[in-house]
């Protein structure tokens, strides 16, 4: 068994995730996540919400918006258009594959995005056949991962599952923009459900067809370069830069955070504000060995102007943990376009601004005294440019009708205050997964040691900080233990166990990641002492019972075991 197919088994045996609807045989890409899952998984989202909203609330709230989204929104968006894979299908035996993943599988070479016609092509040069019947494949064409529903009971209302929560940051924007205060930058972020018609979903929570996503839209002007890059003064950051990719190199590159922008690596230095944070989002994971896939343009998405993908390497396995993408003002200029709603910002400037402009004064007494046919001549072929081109047009002494049109129009130069500048705000968006994160931070988490599982995750994601157990079922023993349960539960998220024997208790603590279990046994009842076991290293010391919240503080801050001992 490989370590991926050994977690998804201790994830269903210990109830963290498992095929949804399984009493009837299971659909591809749908999970339960059983109840050790949910806890880790809201510690992770609890965890993303510290990292990417608690810790930059002075400019980013947290907002919540429907799952069912209107035909015309993802028509905005371009989902509609754009949000396809390619499929080919078998004309013998009628399976259907993706077609970028059938050709990279075959030729070992990245194809990702490549155009519907160009994959046609490369599977008849090539002669591909279908891997499990070797019948001849088909034409590739666009497959929308779109699900589509029915809004109201009357048809002809076509609604969509979301596919990220983004739109709806999008299309809210200008009343978030109003609530707070209307300044800039501003980051909406959201948590919550998405449904992808993924064609081929992936064993475990890597490729789902429904799961929860935690984004951020980071609204802000691009003119503004005031970024907050002081607060990842020493973080480093790997990249895989485009152009060396584009070279075929597989170099990965360290960079200080403040380097990403002076070596122009990202376009914006919010890229690198929002890279730098899911950084250390991810090292909180438990996983370090990550970097940052810059995406070439054929592989962006079709609103993005420039992506990374921050890849977790776990076990071997490389892994998209998070996207972040530079989506300019494409989608609040899309959504301006189609609901014919103005959602640009107007920026007032501290002072006002002196700035010159050029204006064009006709001379319309002299222009009334010309016929009709001048006239609109002089309206269509001068009178609609502007200030530039008609200063050019006289440069080169343009002529209707042998008349000089410098007779009739001048450019001269204005002084005009402004109070502020009307624009629509750039976007940045880094996006996660929630379940991949949880799938991978089990998988870094697993290891094996005297045939026995433990899960190494660290205190801020394991679903309890400490189990409080008797030693035995023995009544005095139980009603210590419970004691000591409620006390500790006041401090840490705790958790009481009392069936089955003290070794199937340990061993299910440390398959479920809890990282201290604190036993209550015959001697604590004569000396007040109870022990303390390390899920990691599986030491155990014992403590006195009124300084037992104080010893779990001290490991949960790093302090060694042995140190927090009685008598050390
Ligand atoms: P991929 O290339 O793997 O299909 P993507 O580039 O389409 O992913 P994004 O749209 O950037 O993914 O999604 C943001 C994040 O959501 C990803 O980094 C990943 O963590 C998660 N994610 C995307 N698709 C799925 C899925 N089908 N199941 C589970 N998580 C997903
Ligand atoms: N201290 C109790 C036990 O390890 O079993």
């Amino acid at each position: 068994m490989s370590e991926v197919e050994k977690v998804i088994e201790l994830a269903k045996r210990r109830g963290l995730f498992w095929p949804s609807y399984e009493i009837y045989g299971g659909v591809g890409g749908l999970y339960d996540i059983g109840p050790i899952g949910v806890r880790i998984k809201n510690k992770i989202v609890n965890l993303w919400r510290k990292y990417f909203v608690e810790d930059n609330k002075e400019f980013v709230v947290e907002v919540e918006t429907p799952i069912i989204t209107p035909y015309k929104v993802l028509e905005a968006s371009g989902h509609v258009d754009n949000f396809t894979d390619p499929i080919v299908e078998c004309t013998k035996c009628h399976r259907i594959y993706r077609a970028d993943h059938l050709v990279e599988d075959v030729l070992k070479v990245n194809v990702e995005r490549l155009s519907i016609s160009e994959l046609n092509q490369l599977i008849k040069e090539k002669n591909i056949k279908c891997p499990s019947c070797g019948g001849d494949l088909g034409d590739v064409r666009a497959f929308n991962l779109l699900f589509s529903t029915n809004i109201g009971p009357y048809s002809g209302s076509t609604g969509f599952l979301r596919p990220e929560t983004a739109q709806g940051m999008f299309t809210s924007f200008r009343k978030v923009y109003e609530v707070s205060r209307e300044r800039l930058p501003l980051g909406i972020a959201q948590v919550g459900r998405v449904a992808r018609n993924e064609i081929s979903p992936r064993q475990g929570l890597i490729r789902m067809r429904e799961f929860t996503i935690m984004e951020v839209e980071f609204f802000f002007d691009p003119e503004d370069d005031e970024v907050p890059l002081y607060k990842f003064e020493e973080d480093e950051i790997n990249i895989w830069r485009a152009e060396d990719k584009a070279k075929g190199e597989e170099k990965v590159i360290r960079f200080k955070v403040k380097e990403l922008v002076s070596e122009k690596v990202v376009v914006n230095p919010w890229m690198a504000y929002w890279m730098a944070t899911a950084n250390r989002f991810v090292k909180a994971l438990g996983i370090s060995n990550t970097f940052f896939e810059e995406k070439l343009p054929q592989e962006r998405a079709h609103y993005s102007r420039q992506t990374f993908d921050q890849i977790a390497v776990v076990k071997g396995e490389r892994v998209e943990i998070s996207g972040h993408a530079y989506r300019g003002d494409y989608d609040l200029s899309r959504h301006a376009k189609f609901s014919g709603q103005d959602l640009s910002v107007f920026k007032k400037y501290p002072e006002p601004r002196a700035v010159k402009r050029k204006a064009v004064i006709i001379n319309k007494d002299k222009l009334n005294n010309e016929s009709k046919e001048f006239v609109k001549e002089f309206m269509t072929k001068v009178a609609n440019k502007s200030p530039e081109e008609i200063e050019q047009m006289l440069a080169t002494g343009f002529t209707i009708d042998g008349k000089k049109v410098s007779d009739y129009v001048v450019v001269t130069e204005r002084e005009e205050k402004e109070t502020g500048k009307r624009f629509i705000p750039h976007v940045v968006e880094p996006s996660f997964g929630v379940e991949r994160c949880l799938f991978l931070s089990v998988l870094n988490a697993y290891s094996e040691k005297k045939d026995r599982i433990v899960l190494s995750l660290p205190r801020e994601v394991a679903p309890y900080e400490v189990a409080v157990f008797p030693l035995l079922e023995r009544e005095n023993l139980v009603r210590k233990a419970k004691e000591i349960y409620l006390k500790v539960r006041e401090k840490f998220d705790a958790v009481y166990d009392d069936s089955g024997s003290i070794g199937r208790r340990y061993a299910r603590v440390d398959e479920i990641g809890v990282p201290y279990a604190v036993t209550v046994d015959p001697q604590t009842l004569e000396d007040g002492t109870v022990t303390i076991r390390d899920r990691d290293t599986w030491k155990q010391v014992r403590v006195k019972e009124e300084k037992l919240t104080t010893a779990l503080g001290k490991l949960f801050s790093g302090e060694p075991i042995e140190k927090v001992g009685e008598g050390s």
